[in-house]
């Protein structure tokens, strides 16, 4: 893909009614702090439109971001932050799925694990309801720069493991560092668009 313009098209807070973009949309959800946005970012070649933060917790909006002006990438709030209130995750949560439901033009949602750990509960509840909606689902390993090379198949073992994710289901390692594995994530955004 070939980035000729991105902006900030939508914010969607708790209260905020979704928009229908018309467009394609493609999704990026997973735990806080597992770099959501800075994917984003790297996949729009920018340093910090997706705004992106050491402190988990930082997406706190459903963000629309406007690609060339024909689809859009989605940053979702992540979840399994400690710091908030049970009444907030829980709104969180809702926005997210009712989201994850409601949107018209959803392609395909991306989750994100981080390449170092095994998928939480959370994780799989989250890929085990992105699949019951009916998308296939694509696991993006993130944070490939902070591995060895020689422990990357391995990890990306334990992941397929831990989700219980089928065989035909793409991993694909990332670093938004090195931006590793980027091609790769657009050549299959562009294939569901
Ligand atoms: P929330 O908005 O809180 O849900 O987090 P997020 O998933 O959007 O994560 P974000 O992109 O803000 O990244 C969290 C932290 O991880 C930041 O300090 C990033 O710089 C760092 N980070 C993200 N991706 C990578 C990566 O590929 N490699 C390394 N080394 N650090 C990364
Ligand atoms: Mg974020």
């Amino acid at each position: 893909m070939i980035i000729k313009q991105v902006s900030l098209g939508f914010v969607c807070g708790i209260t905020s009614t979704l928009p229908d973009t018309g467009q394609p949309e493609i999704a990026f959800a997973g735990k806080s702090n597992v770099g959501k946005s800075s994917l984003i970012n790297a996949l729009m070649n920018r340093k910090a439109l997706a705004r992106t933060s050491g402190q988990p917790g930082k997406t706190q909006t459903i963000n629309y971001y406007h690609v060339n002006e024909e689809m859009y990438l989605v940053d979702l709030p992540g979840y399994g932050y400690a710091k908030v209130s049970e009444s907030v995750k829980e709104k969180w949560g809702n926005m997210i799925e009712s989201y994850l439901h409601s949107s018209q033009t959803l392609k395909a949602v991306f989750l994100l694990i981080d390449i170092r750990h095994d998928p939480s509960a959370n994780d799989k509840t989250m890929y085990d309801w992105i699949s019951y909606q009916g998308y296939q689902p694509v696991i993006i390993a993130t944070k490939l720069d902070k591995i060895k090379r020689s422990q990357i198949q391995k990890q990306v073992k334990r992941i397929r493991e831990g989700l219980d994710v089928a065989e035909k289901t793409p991993i694909i390692p990332f670093s938004a560092q090195t931006k590793q594995g980027r091609d790769e994530i657009w050549d299959l955004i562009e294939e569901f668009c």
